[in-house]
């Protein structure tokens, strides 16, 4: 037995094979079930028990060669086989295709870095808010059509309401509460409306609210912030105005129209003719809303405003439906590689 071990064992070391199938020939006369190799453990059984422990190691050793040896030879197959495959190393490899920010979220970042450079920090509040928040802090009247389902999802109605944020205006409130002035913060978020979904409407879209309260904050302030955040949003020829209208939260109240920049403010059919377009609402922060967030509206006082940020992205990008920035069709998104 131990002479055949060692016979096998001598064959074995020397073992070649040029292709699979005489590779698996190998395979089979060695190591099958009725190979040389699986023959000898058969034999075992009548091995004298003294030899069984040597012969048994030098058996098992022997298997252990032949099954390395031959997944060795096989090894270096499948490897040459990848260097036969035709591949021109030289050659350039395909492009790789680099992912596009949201037109959204460069619209945001734009604005953001704008409010930056002048002062203001980032503030963030939840979505699902409460009616104080969103509400009732910002002296909306009890009957104001907002808390109205129509206008507004509610997630709970009772025993207290439970919403979700209507506009970014609840994130003045969550900070004014408890920070005293100065507070400069700029607040973009994501809004909810209940509206049917249109080109022109959406049940979500996304704002950014800034919030300036210290001492002597005048309405010249936020003129001054306004005009310098027009023209480095839309070009330093960009002229604004702005018309009296009302929000509960804010007295006096205004909203900010922008000179039309497709017709120079001439008049063209984008701006309706009037040389204007709208952008956003603001005014000074009106006295109640500072009392009930609890800083003292004889000490302080202070601007704010809100804007969309669809509505930012619509004037300088002419996307024309409102729907296109949730499809995620990867064409749209494409269209503003340039933009980064
Ligand atoms: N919250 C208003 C809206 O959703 C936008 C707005 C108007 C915010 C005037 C303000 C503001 O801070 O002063 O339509």
């Amino acid at each position: 037995m131990i002479e055949k071990i060692q016979a096998l064992k001598e064959q074995i070391e020397a073992l070649s094979a040029s292709n699979a199938e005489e590779l698996e020939a190998l395979r089979i006369k060695y190591l099958s079930k009725k190979g040389e190799i699986t023959a000898l453990f058969n034999d075992f059984r009548n091995v004298p028990n003294e030899q069984k422990r040597e012969i048994g190691q030098k058996l098992n050793e022997l298997k252990t060669l032949a099954t390395d040896k031959i997944n060795a030879i096989r090894e270096a197959f499948n490897a040459n086989a990848v260097a036969d495959v035709d591949i021109d190393l030289t050659r350039t490899s395909a492009p790789q295709e680099i992912g596009t920010r949201h037109p959204i979220s460069l619209v945001r970042k734009e604005i953001i870095d704008i409010f930056s450079r002048l002062g203001f920090t980032i503030a963030e509040g939840p979505e699902v808010e409460d009616d104080w928040h969103v509400f009732s802090s910002l002296n909306f009247a009890d009957d104001h059509p907002a808390r109205d389902m129509q206008d507004t999802f509610f997630i709970q109605r009772n025993p207290a309401d439970v919403l979700l944020r209507t506009h970014t205006s609840s994130v003045q409130s969550r900070i004014m509460e408890h920070t005293q002035p100065p507070i400069r913060i700029i607040c973009p978020g994501r809004v909810y409306r209940n509206e049917a979904i249109s080109a022109r409407a959406h049940c979500f879209f996304h704002q950014v609210e800034a919030l300036y309260v210290d001492k002597n904050v005048t309405f010249a302030d936020l003129k001054q912030v306004l005009l310098y955040f027009a023209q480095e949003m839309f070009g330093p020829e960009t002229k604004i105005r702005l018309r009296p209208s009302y929000f509960p939260f804010t007295e006096p109240s205004a909203e900010m129209d922008i000179s039309c920049d497709l017709c120079g403010g001439k008049g063209c059919a984008f701006c309706k003719g009037t040389g204007w377009v709208e952008i956003l609402g603001c005014g000074m922060v009106d006295p109640n809303v500072l009392e009930a967030c609890g800083i003292d509206s004889k000490v302080y006082s202070g601007f704010a405003l809100g804007m969309g940020i669809e509505r930012i992205t619509n004037l300088k990008y002419r996307v024309k439906d409102l729907r296109m920035f949730s499809e995620n069709d990867v064409r749209f998104l494409e269209e503003f590689k340039s933009a980064h």
